[in-house]
């Protein structure tokens, strides 16, 4: 009788544990890749291959990645791009530019298009990174080559339900922070902005066009305070114009998204707005588990921010408790905190839905 119930346990308990093995198999399997687009901040090596200033495939960039090595990531170690494939557990999708100069590259396990110095504009960084559209000419080659060897239909059935994650626009806002009076007073920063959005509009129907029907979309990041603009000012405090823009850009992005989902039913999106979840962490920095929230951890000059992160610049004896780790990018901490609330968190810094939701949609 005692063994019986003994048995009966044991058999319970292997059911439980076959039954949370195939949840944990049904939840990696229902998001097989994730596509990247964007600048540095989701950059995992494509501007390794291009001939450009704008590379970090030295050091001190990648001092803490595994195995202290620098991959042409803008960081000290892992990304945003790192962060959410590890999340949906699988492995970082790789850069196009090592895919595509691979015989049989195989896209159907992602593929990271970011690129260092892009924006929504061509116009920003010309000739140094490849831009949005471009990317996006990219992706349609990798559309049309996975739809040549999985069929049209699975092709499509893929990419429906693989994640679409995309960061830009914070080196389209940077440059006009960056520009003269003279420039600003031509084009003012609504107009800018507008302009931005347009192209940014067309850029994502694109992207739909092509069955991304999961879109992440990381707002941009309260830019007036990076370490860079910040040591123009002579107070060293943020620029308010930037971080006003990137306020806008956000607010402007999502009603884009929204209004796209209203139409096309089969689009699904989570929105973060990293400029409110990273001002948390400037204004407050200790409640984060911060130390240094102004200064760029590696760099010389005023604020670490004169000069880029190079192998004669100093850097912190302590990465984790710095937000920025060179003048322009956030620490592997900060990447990491920011992707676990986009992941888990609720409005207002990320919605309608959360990543973890977005990715639990089940598409037939
Ligand atoms: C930007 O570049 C892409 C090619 O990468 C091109 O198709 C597009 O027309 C360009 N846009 C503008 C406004 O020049
Ligand atoms: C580095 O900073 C983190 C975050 O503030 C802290 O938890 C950790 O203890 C620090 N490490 C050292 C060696 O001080
Ligand atoms: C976001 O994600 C978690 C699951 O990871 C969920 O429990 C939570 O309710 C979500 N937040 C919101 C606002 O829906």
């Amino acid at each position: 009788m005692g063994g019986n119930i003994v048995a009966a346990c044991s058999v319970a308990i292997v059911a439980l544990m076959a039954a949370s093995f195939l949840a944990t198999v049904a939840v990696a399997a229902s998001v097989p890749a994730v596509y990247v687009f964007g600048d540095s901040l989701a950059d995992v090596g494509n501007n390794n291959y291009l001939l450009t200033l704008l590379k970090a495939d030295f050091s001190h960039n990648g001092m803490d990645y595994p195995g202290g090595k620098a991959t042409g990531r803008f960081s000290n170690g892992k990304n945003s791009a790192d962060f959410i494939a590890e999340k949906l557990g699988l492995a970082t999708s790789a850069p196009y530019l090592a895919l595509s100069s691979s015989r049989n590259a195989n896209y159907a396990n992602g593929v990271n298009f970011a690129s260092g110095g892009a924006g929504v504009s061509n116009a920003t960084n010309k000739d140094q990174c490849i831009s949005l559209d471009r990317q996006i000419d990219y992706y349609s080659t990798v559309y049309a080559s996975l739809a040549r060897s999985l069929g049209q239909d699975q092709a499509a059935n893929h990419l429906a339900k693989s994640i679409f994650a995309i960061t830009i626009g914070s080196n389209d806002i940077i440059h006009y922070a960056r520009a003269n009076t003279a420039t600003k007073l031509r084009n003012p920063s609504q107009q800018f902005v507008d302009t931005l959005i347009q192209s940014l509009t067309g850029q994502l129907q694109s992207l739909y066009n092509l069955g991304a029907r999961k879109v992440v979309f990381l707002g941009m990041g309260p830019v007036g305070c990076t370490p860079s603009l910040r040591e123009l000012s002579s107070t060293k405090d943020c620029s308010a114009e930037a971080n006003a823009m990137a306020v806008q850009y956000n607010m402007a992005a999502e009603t884009v998204l929204r209004g796209m989902s209203t139409q096309h039913t089969d689009l699904h999106y989570a929105f973060f707005d990293s400029s409110a979840a990273l001002l948390q962490y400037i204004n407050q920095p200790a409640a984060y588990g911060f130390a240094e929230a102004k200064a760029a951890c590696c760099g010389l000059g005023d604020l670490n921010a004169k000069i880029a992160c190079t192998p004669v610049s100093h850097y912190c004896s302590n990465r984790s408790d710095h937000v920025f780790w060179d003048f322009y990018h956030p620490t592997e901490a900060t990447a990491q905190k920011l992707t676990a609330t986009a992941f888990d968190g609720s409005a207002p810094f990320v919605f309608p839905i959360n990543i973890s939701q977005l990715s639990a949609i089940y598409i037939d």
